[in-house]
């Protein structure tokens, strides 16, 4: 057919043009699904976690026979000399299925979780504007989490609502994250996909080796923790314990009692969503050891916070009161001091979350990956 003028303008060689055949060929090696090209992008303080989500996807890939190779955008944040956080994005982002991994709090680089929140909506909208199909943070440690509710006499602002509008205002239109305070947050996300992942199968294996035992009895440091206590002491098949806590002043905690039948008791198990000063735990497993006879002490938590005054406490509770173990995660990066604890253990939670990843991108349920009471 003879060209017209229109035909020959020089478009030629700026990209391929696109055929369904190609496509479909291209979108395996992409790890391409209905959703996009699987893109898994870091803001800087998240960037320890997201390295080794990446390396853990592409080894559970190529062992279940697929390509390996993980879209890795890693530090898409950095500052302007004024402290105003920007996002920058190397290549083309359109259609792609994106997770933005960021700490919200990283006390290794100063900790700063209103800069780091405002890194990760930023980086969220600047995918969303760039065509991203869809945009997922993973949200670790979900900062603000236990200002989740007015206070009657402070004045204070239900501020974890506030974190839920700009997240979505910013074109978050999905949340995965780890153990958050209340699960209840999760009406605050109204109708995007919230992934509140449970911390009980994390937990259920780390004492599985109690299970059953007559001397060993599960703790909530407070009412807030019951619930994960008893969900833990009936996967374990072990009573539980729950202590009345009070806080006459901030990082003060008072436990005034611990209600439950500590009859041949020997080890506590204690489970708690948080270590921030240490008071809850300090005051916990002194009375536990000092009126409950207790021997031993284990400690669980899903988010250490590594504050000093909480290493100085642990250190004094396994020094001087039967502190034997502390298992905590990574969903805030430890600091050297708290890793170097003998006593001390943090999981990875790369496995959990990029097996998280791994189901969203593919449109399958999330929760079968967990334990369920
Ligand atoms: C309280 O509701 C939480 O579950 C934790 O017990 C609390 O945040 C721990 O804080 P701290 O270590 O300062 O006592």
């Amino acid at each position: 057919m003879e060209k017209t003028k229109a035909e020959t303008q020089p478009h030629a060689g700026r990209g391929v043009f696109i055929t369904p055949e190609q496509y479909t060929r291209e979108q395996a090696h992409r790890m391409e699904t209905t959703r996009g090209r699987l893109l898994i992008a870091s803001c800087r303080a998240g960037a320890y976690l997201a390295e080794q989500i990446v390396q853990r996807y592409e080894a559970l890939a190529i062992q279940a026979g697929g390509p390996g190779d993980v879209l890795y955008l890693a530090d898409v944040d950095y500052r302007f000399s004024d402290s105003e956080a920007c996002v920058r994005l190397d290549i083309p982002v359109n259609g792609d299925d994106v997770f933005i991994i960021q700490a919200l709090f990283d006390p290794a680089m100063g900790g700063n979780v209103d800069q780091n929140y405002m890194a990760a909506l930023i980086a969220a909208r600047t995918f969303r504007e760039q065509g991203a199909s869809h945009v997922t943070a993973v949200l670790p440690y979900l900062a603000y989490g236990r200002q989740d509710k007015p206070t009657r006499f402070m004045r204070e602002p239900t501020t974890a609502r506030l974190m839920a509008d700009l997240s979505i205002a910013a074109g978050i239109d999905a949340l995965i994250t780890w153990a958050p305070h209340r699960t209840q947050i999760r009406g605050f996300y109204g109708s995007i996909p919230a992934d509140m992942l449970t911390p009980l199968t994390l937990f259920v294996e780390v004492f599985d080796r109690f299970r059953g035992r007559d001397d060993v009895i599960v703790v909530a440091p407070d009412a807030g923790a019951s619930k994960a206590v008893t969900h833990l002491g009936r996967a374990l098949d072990l009573k539980c314990a729950i202590a009345s806590k009070h806080r006459p002043q901030q990082e003060e905690a008072v436990v005034t009692e611990v209600i439950g039948d500590f009859a041949h008791k020997r080890v506590a198990l204690v489970l708690d969503d948080m270590i921030s000063s240490g008071g809850t735990v300090y005051a916990l497993v002194k009375r536990l050891v000092e009126e409950a006879g207790i021997k031993e002490v284990y400690l669980g938590v899903s988010h250490n916070l590594c504050m000093a005054s909480a290493r100085d406490r642990l250190v004094e509770l396994h020094t001087d009161h039967k502190l034997k173990q502390v298992v905590v995660t990574n969903s805030v990066p430890q600091t050297r001091a708290f890793r170097s604890l003998p006593f001390l253990e943090v999981r990875c939670l790369s496995d959990t979350l990029c097996r998280t990843i791994n189901r969203i991108h593919y449109n399958r349920s999330v929760s079968e990956l967990f334990y369920h009471e």
